[in-house]
């Protein structure tokens, strides 16, 4: 058993999601969060970027000596995990492999659409990973450039929102399962719904991530404390709606205190490409 926190990053609110569903099941987990906020948004940045920004990410969280890591970013875990994954010896978790695994074991599953932004989607890690395990799957990918930046706005259910999603959703009515591929879009779970058929399954990867945790750490690094844990969230710059849209994430909870991580982040020269 190990009561060091987790290190959770994402370049905003959407790695929230992954949080909430972590701790859903995990609430006594301490967990320090970081939200890349300065560099928002990551989805329409190249690839040589998005993996400085997460190793930087995973330096700032190294600091406060986290078990583990989870990229709650599918940007960064589509580009830049593979890389990240053999610079540093702690356990580094990204959001695709639970849901592949999840899916390669679901027969009934035959037509998968795949919602990310951009850079995930010129990625093909969703798509690549899945016909590995699962040749036989029907796959339509979809970038949603939008998206990401309206839920860092609060947007999420109005009426621009509904027109986005309805637009990006074309072609995808029919399919058997729906990745939300970026932690950004459960907040559009709602919309994304109300375009697909009634049976269809939304995959947010945060319940996903949430389910094989155990699996993927093992038992001796869950904490074993009967209390409730603690989070910290940095984020690199505060002049955003993190705020605001996060406690409606996580239902009003208090999630003070978010501390400024501009200190940090000057001391890491984020952003610095
Ligand atoms: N939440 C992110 C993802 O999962 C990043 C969105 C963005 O910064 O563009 O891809």
């Amino acid at each position: 058993m190990d009561n060091r926190p987790i290190g959770m990053f994402d370049s905003g609110v959407g790695g929230l999601t992954v949080y909430k569903e972590v701790l859903k099941r995990y609430p006594n987990e301490n967990i320090i969060y970081l939200g890349d906020t300065k560099s928002f948004p990551y989805g329409s940045k190249s690839k040589e970027s998005i993996i400085n920004l997460t190793k930087q990410g995973i330096e700032f969280l190294l600091k406060f000596n986290v078990k583990a890591i989870i990229i709650a970013c599918g940007t960064a875990t589509s580009q830049a995990l593979d890389v990240v994954k053999n610079l540093y010896s702690i356990p580094i978790i990204g959001i695709i492999e639970s849901t592949v695994q999840y899916i390669s074991q679901n027969s009934n599953l035959h037509k998968i659409g795949i919602v990310a932004t951009a850079g995930t989607i010129r990625s093909n890690a969703w798509a690549s990973s899945l016909l590995k395990l699962r040749p036989d799957l029907e796959i339509i990918n979809k970038p949603c450039p939008l998206l990401a930046p309206m839920a860092e706005e609060g947007w999420t259910n109005n009426e621009i929102a509904k027109l986005a999603v309805k637009e990006y959703m074309q072609g995808l009515y029919d399919v058997d399962a729906l990745i939300l591929g970026c932690t950004h879009y459960p907040l559009f779970t709602d919309i994304f719904r109300e375009n697909l058929k009634p049976n269809a399954e939304i995959i947010n990867t945060g319940t996903m991530i949430a389910n094989d945790l155990e699996n993927k750490l093992g038992k001796k690094l869950l904490c074993d404390s009967s209390s409730n844990g603690n989070s910290e969230i940095y984020l690199t710059d505060t002049e955003c709606n993190f705020l605001s849209v996060a406690e409606k994430l996580l239902n009003n909870r208090n999630i003070s205190p978010i501390r400024d991580a501009l200190f940090w982040a000057k001391h890491l020269n984020f952003n610095n490409k």
